[in-house]
């Protein structure tokens, strides 16, 4: 070897321009592209998700990757340029929606990725890491903790679920600059193009309709030097895409890049159309024929077998059959024996209780190996339960980390099954009443009183229309794995107002925690529940029961008198747990019980609201309450046994333990 080939070798490798890349896709195969996971190459076209797969998510990538940085510590980065088709297609269009993402990565599997609302890139961490990672997401869904505008935008991610820039989808038209939207999940093919300007750092997103030519103004611009952070030396290009229970289908059809200049432009003149036809085009008329012919068949032969299996089904004496109305709501409708089987038969081992609403049973989807609560509720009249699942669906709709996942349900009969994510540490009630097992810390009481306000400020202030929870209570709050607080059982209350249910009242909910005025007036509304939670507030921060009975006196104890007592004398801090009054600072006591005064104030008008308690709670370090709030309290906070509500009948006074 030549004494000159290594040095002239080195001189090669630093001096000479890296390789460029330029490519264009019309249509893919499976040895174009790295594919991670459910992703796959269907009919030339990559497909991201798996329809079957409750949890999935793809990935795929140009198999090279592309030179970011000239030198390893240089701070000047390259520039590249693309260009591609895409189309998302829901199942059901009502169902919540996930998107897919544009990816420049270092790595083809970024760590925790998870699925459903996280495009199969991001974990739910909240701390900010700073991974290589950046994403443009054509998001079709919308999650206000990550502060979605809408259901339908385009944003760009900096390692971090949480866009640092979104715009609702749409163009400004070249000529007139007027924006018009594109709706991302109509399963029509649209094109973006992405502008990355290493020398600028700057990234420009544009989308448009096929048929549209690139508009000159793009919809995103965003510049700014800390780009550079989330760049590594070689980084892979591609897409992904993630679901949960519901199909959405994340298609790329085309495909260009180019990191030297301006990307190709894509010819979508033959590219397919994924929207299924409403109407079938005019054919010769022989092809008619034989599709009439063959409809009429397969009808008459449909209708028969229909026929049969009713009128089995009712020799059989099953009452299972589905009625139009249920096709109607999106969650998975599961089979009752998907869920027998899922129970043991509903058996004695798997029931992990009995409350107001009815049995809940742990069970097992064989499907999925899933650990779920499944909680069988009663009702005597059909139009009850259809208006519920109404309710239910638009509510199941909503996804927040705080509330308890709903995943399906089932009805046979007059029984209506739903199917939760099971929660493995149960309920609230558990971990600070009377004497546990184990005890809530301080620190964890805080946090799932954090928690469980941020899920009823998301029922409240979340979404088009205030949903109320009706029903809240230290056994409604379940703890996750990780022992953060979520919501369940919302919406339940509902269907127990209709009536159907015999010898209850109109009013429902749980005594100790329902708001006064509802003795007079039986419409629940948002400071209800803010009452509700209140005296959650006070249960969690003293360790007591709202109603318990003395040993020798005939009034029972209640909560929130004993608290308005100690507050009237100056001593509010006294009521806080003995078991946890070690591990707390005054202020925070005084601040928690003080704001659990607040939102049990005997008049609605005068009690926070969600957005403020949230406020508060979040908040780091809270020692007072903002004035407004004190000033309520101060007026109306220590008026004797205003709260009492002891008199009021309920439907539901032993508290539930699971879901
Ligand atoms: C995939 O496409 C490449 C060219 O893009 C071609 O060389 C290769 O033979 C194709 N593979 C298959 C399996 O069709
Ligand atoms: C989707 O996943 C199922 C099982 O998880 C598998 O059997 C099936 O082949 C997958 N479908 C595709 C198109 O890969
Ligand atoms: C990606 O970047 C991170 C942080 O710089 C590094 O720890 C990791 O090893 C890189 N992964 C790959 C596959 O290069
Ligand atoms: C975060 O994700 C992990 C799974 O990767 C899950 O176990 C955990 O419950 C999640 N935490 C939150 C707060 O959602
Ligand atoms: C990005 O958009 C801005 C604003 O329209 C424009 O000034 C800039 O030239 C664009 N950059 C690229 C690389 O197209
Ligand atoms: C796009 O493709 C079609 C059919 O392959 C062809 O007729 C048309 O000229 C192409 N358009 C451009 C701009 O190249």
């Amino acid at each position: 070897m030549s004494p000159l080939f290594l040095p002239l070798l080195y001189l090669l490798l630093h001096f000479l321009p890296a390789l460029s890349l330029d490519f264009l896709f019309n249509s893919f195969n499976s040895s174009d592209l790295i594919l991670v996971d459910d992703a796959k190459i269907d009919s030339s076209v990559i497909r991201l998700t798996n329809d079957s797969n409750q949890n999935s998510i793809g990935r795929a990538f140009y198999p090279t990757q592309i030179n970011m940085k000239s030198t390893s510590n240089s701070a000047k980065i390259s520039s590249f340029s693309t260009s591609f088709v895409f189309s998302v297609y829901p199942e059901i269009s009502s169902s919540p929606g996930f998107g897919i993402a544009f990816v420049i990565s270092n790595t083809t599997s970024p760590p925790n990725a998870l699925s459903g609302q996280y495009f199969g890139l991001f974990s739910n961490s909240t701390k900010h890491s700073v991974i290589p990672l950046i994403a443009i997401e054509f998001d079709t869904g919308q999650n206000p903790e990550f502060n979605d505008p809408d259901g339908n935008h385009v944003g760009i991610d900096l390692d971090n679920i949480e866009s640092i820039i979104t715009e609702t989808a749409g163009y400004y038209d070249s000529a007139s600059g007027n924006f018009t939207p594109v709706n991302m999940r109509s399963g029509n093919n649209a094109r973006a193009w992405i502008e990355f300007d290493g020398s600028n750092m700057q990234i420009n997103v544009t989308i448009a309709p096929i048929g549209v030519n690139k508009p000159s103004k793009p919809l995103l611009s965003y510049t700014n030097p800390e780009i550079a952070d989330y760049v590594s030396d070689e980084m892979f290009v591609g897409f992904s895409a993630s679901k949960v229970t519901w199909v959405e289908i994340q298609r790329v059809l085309a495909w260009s890049f180019s990191d030297t200049g301006t990307a190709r432009d894509i010819n979508t003149t033959n590219l397919p159309n994924f929207v299924p036809k409403s109407k079938s085009s005019l054919s010769p008329g022989a092809i008619v024929g034989i599709s009439i012919a063959c409809v009429v068949v397969f009808v008459v032969f449909l209708s028969g077998f229909y026929w049969y299996w009713r009128r089995r089904r009712v020799l059989e004496g099953e009452d299972e059959e589905m009625e139009d109305w249920e096709l109607e709501f999106w969650p998975h409708r599961f089979s009752y024996e998907e869920l027998s089987q899922a129970t043991s038969g509903f058996s004695k081992e798997n029931l992990l209780g009995t409350g107001g609403f009815g049995r809940v049973y742990k069970g097992n989807l064989a499907a999925n190996n899933n650990e779920v609560a499944v909680k069988c509720v009663n009702h005597d009249s059909k139009q009850g339960l259809r208006e519920f699942m109404a309710e239910i669906s638009s509510i199941g709709r909503l996804q927040h980390k705080n509330l308890v996942p709903m995943r399906g349900w089932c009805r046979k009969g007059n029984e209506l099954l739903l199917v939760y994510d099971y929660m493995p540490n149960g309920s609230l009630n558990n971990w600070v009443f009377d004497k546990p097992k184990k005890v809530l810390d301080w620190k964890g009481r805080l946090r799932v009183l954090t928690d469980v306000a941020e899920g009823l400020n998301y029922l409240h202030h979340g979404y088009n229309e205030v949903v109320l929870h009706r029903d809240i209570k230290s056994s409604n709050i379940l703890l996750d794995g990780d022992m953060r607080g979520r919501l369940g059982d919302f919406g339940l209350a509902k269907l127990y107002q209709h009536g159907g249910v015999p010898s209850t009242t109109r009013v429902v909910g749980t005594l100790g925690y329902l708001a006064p005025e509802l003795a007079s007036l039986a419409t629940p509304t948002a400071a209800s529940d803010v009452y509700s939670f209140g005296v959650v507030i006070l249960e969690v921060v003293s360790g007591r029961r709202p109603i318990e009975a003395w040993s020798r006196e005939d009034e029972p104890f209640l909560l929130i008198d004993w608290v308005r007592e100690l507050y009237s004398e100056g001593k509010v801090s006294e009521a806080c747990d003995d078991r946890v009054k070690s591990e707390c600072e005054a202020g925070e006591i005084e601040m928690a019980l003080k704001l659990g005064l607040a939102c049990c104030h005997p008049h609605p008008q005068h009690r926070p609201s969600m957005k403020e308690i949230v406020a508060i709670l979040c908040s780091n370090v809270v020692v007072s309450l903002p004035e407004n709030v004190e000033a309520e309290l101060a007026h109306g906070g220590c008026s004797g046994s205003n709260g009492n509500n002891a008199g009021l009948s309920s439907d539901s006074t032993e508290p539930q333990s699971q879901v």
